[in-house]
C-alpha cells in the first residue's frame, strides 16, 4: 500500500510528524562564535509550525578548519555552545517538531581567509572552485583529530537534546571527498578501494555509536558528483550498504560538488548575475577582466538537467540495495512529486530545501489541499547569497542591501 506521507513516521525511534523534511540549508543566523541566534529559533518555529515532518539544521562545522566559506555558519566545535544549542532545540520541541543537527567539515571547499587555517583534504589537489590555495593533505594524526571532531560535536548535540546528528558527507566537503575517487588520490589505509575510501565515516559512526548507543545518526551523501572518476551511483549503493552494516539510521541522497554547485541545487537557468553580485572570485577579478569572466561562467555553467526530482531515480536505487530509510532530496516542488516519490516507492522520505525559504509552511498548504505547488522559482539567488548575507528569498530578482 503507498504510504500516505502527512501521516507520522518513526526515524530510529524518533517520531516524525510526516515523512516530508527540512533538507539541512545554511541560514547564516549564528553569532560570532557559531552559537545559533534567536532569529534562527523564530525560522525553525515558522518550520514547524509550518507542518514539516522533521528539521535538519544548516551545516555546523566540527573544527575551526572545517569552517565553510560562507556569512555566519553554526559550530558545534566546542561545549560553550550547548546552552544555545538547548535553548533552540527546547522551543522546536515545545512546537511538537523533532530536529537533528547537521555535522560537517568543509575539507578543501573554504578558503584561508576565513577560517585562519591552510584548507584540508584527502589528497593536496586544487579544488576549481576554491583554487586559490592548494590544500594540505591530512596526515594520519589528523585524520584521527577529525574523526575526534565529529564524535565530540555528536555528543554536543545529544547533550543540547537533538533528536540525532546528520553527518554531512556529500557536496564534496571533506568526508565526500574521501568517498571520491576524484579528490582521493591517497595510496594508504584511507584511500584506494572503497573500503578505504569509506573507512573515516566508518570510524566516525562506530566510534559515536560506542559512546552514545542509542543517538541516531543520518547522513547525506552523493550517489553521483558530476566529476570525471569521481562518485557513481554503483559505488554509491555499495557506499549505503557499508552504511547499513555501520549502523546508520537513514540515508539522504543527494548530488553534486562545490564546483558546479549548481548540480546539486538545479534550476533552468543558472543566476549569473548573482554569481557576478556574490561571488568572491569576481570580487577579486581586475575590473577588465570582469566581462571576459562573464562570458566564461555563462558558457561553462550550463543548466543540468533534469531540474526536478533529479536524486529520486538514485534513491529509488538505493533503497531497493538497503533495509534502512532512504531520503530523496532535490528539485522535489509540488503534491504531485511528493505523491510520485511514494507511489513509485522510491524512497521512504523525501526532504526540500529552496523551496521552505519562500514557504516555510508550503507543507501545511500541501496537507490541506490549499496549494499544490511551490513558488520557489529555483533562481538560486539565495545559494550565492549566503557567501556574504543570511539567507533570504529573491524571488528571482536580485536584492540588493
Ligand atoms: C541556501 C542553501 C543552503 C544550503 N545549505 C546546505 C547545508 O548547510 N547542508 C547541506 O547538506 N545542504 C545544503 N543545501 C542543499 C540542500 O539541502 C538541498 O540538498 C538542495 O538545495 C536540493 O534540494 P531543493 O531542490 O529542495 O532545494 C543548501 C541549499 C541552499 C539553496
Amino acid at each position: 500500500m503507498t504510504p500516505d506521507p502527512f501521516q507520522p513516521y518513526i526515524l530510529a525511534g524518533v517520531k516524525l510528524k510526516n515523512r516530508i523534511l527540512r533538507s539541512a540549508t545554511h541560514e547564516g543566523l549564528a553569532d560570532e562564535s557559531g552559537a545559533p541566534l534567536p532569529a534562527l529559533t523564530q525560522k525553525y518555529l515558522q518550520l514547524a509550525k509550518g507542518g514539516i515532518g522533521a528539521i535538519i539544521t544548516g551545516y555546523a562545522g566540527v573544527h575551526p578548519v572545517g569552517k565553510c566559506a560562507l556569512h555566519r555558519m553554526l559550530m558545534a566545535d566546542r561545549d560553550e555552545l550547548i546552552p544555545a544549542y538547548r535553548t533552540l532545540v527546547q522551543a522546536v520541541h515545545a512546537a511538537g517538531t523533532p530536529i537533528f543537527l547537521q555535522l560537517g567539515h568543509a575539507g578543501r571547499q573554504t578558503r584561508s581567509k576565513i577560517t585562519e587555517f591552510q584548507p584540508v583534504a584527502p589528497s593536496a589537489i586544487r579544488d576549481q572552485f576554491f583554487n586559490e590555495e592548494i590544500p594540505k593533505e591530512l596526515t594520519e594524526a589528523e585524520i584521527e583529530a577529525v574523526i575526534t571532531a565529529f564524535v565530540q560535536a555528536a555528543r554536543r548535540a545529544q547533550e543540547a537534546g537533538f533528536d540525532g546528528v546528520q553527518i554531512h558527507a556529500a557536496h564534496g566537503y571533506l568526508l565526500s571527498e574521501f568517498l571520491s575517487a576524484y579528490s582521493n588520490h591517497r595510496r594508504d589505509k584511507w584511500g584506494g578501494s572503497i573500503e578505504n575510501r569509506f573507512r573515516i565515516i566508518g570510524e566516525i559512526f562506530s566510534r559515536i555509536h560506542t559512546l552514545l548507543p542509542e543517538f541516531p545518526i543520518l547522513i547525506k551523501i552523493n550517489a553521483t558528483d558530476g566529476r570525471k572518476n569521481g562518485m557513481r551511483l554503483p559505488e554509491a549503493v555499495l557506499i549505503a550498504q557499508r552504511l547499513e552494516e555501520a549502523g546508520c539510521a537513514a540515508i539522504e541522497v543527494s548530488c553534486g560538488v562545490d564546483e558546479d554547485k549548481f548540480f546539486t541545487i538545479r534550476s533552468e537557468r543558472n543566476p549569473i548575475d548573482a554569481v557576478f553580485h556574490y561571488n568572491f572570485k569576481v570580487h577579486n577579478a581586475p575590473a577588465w577582466m570582469r566581462p571576459l569572466l562573464k562570458l566564461f561562467l555563462t558558457r561553462a555553467f550550463k543548466p543540468s538537467l533534469p531540474s526536478r526530482m533529479y536524486n529520486v531515480p538514485a534513491a529509488q536505487a538505493i533503497k531497493a540495495a538497503v533495509k534502512i530509510p532512504v531520503m530523496a532530496v532535490g528539485g522535489i516542488k509540488t503534491l504531485a512529486d511528493l505523491q510520485a516519490v511514494f507511489n513509485q516507492d522510491a524512497a521512504d522520505l523525501v526532504s526540500l530545501s529552496r523551496a521552505l525559504i519562500l514557504e516555510p509552511n508550503l507543507i501545511e498548504k500541501f496537507r490541506t489541499g490549499k496549494q499544490a505547488e511551490a513558488k520557489c522559482l529555483s533562481c538560486n539567488y539565495c545559494a550565492l547569497g549566503i557567501e556574504s548575507e543570511p539567507l533570504r528569498c529573491h524571488f528571482g530578482k536580485l536584492k540588493i542591501s
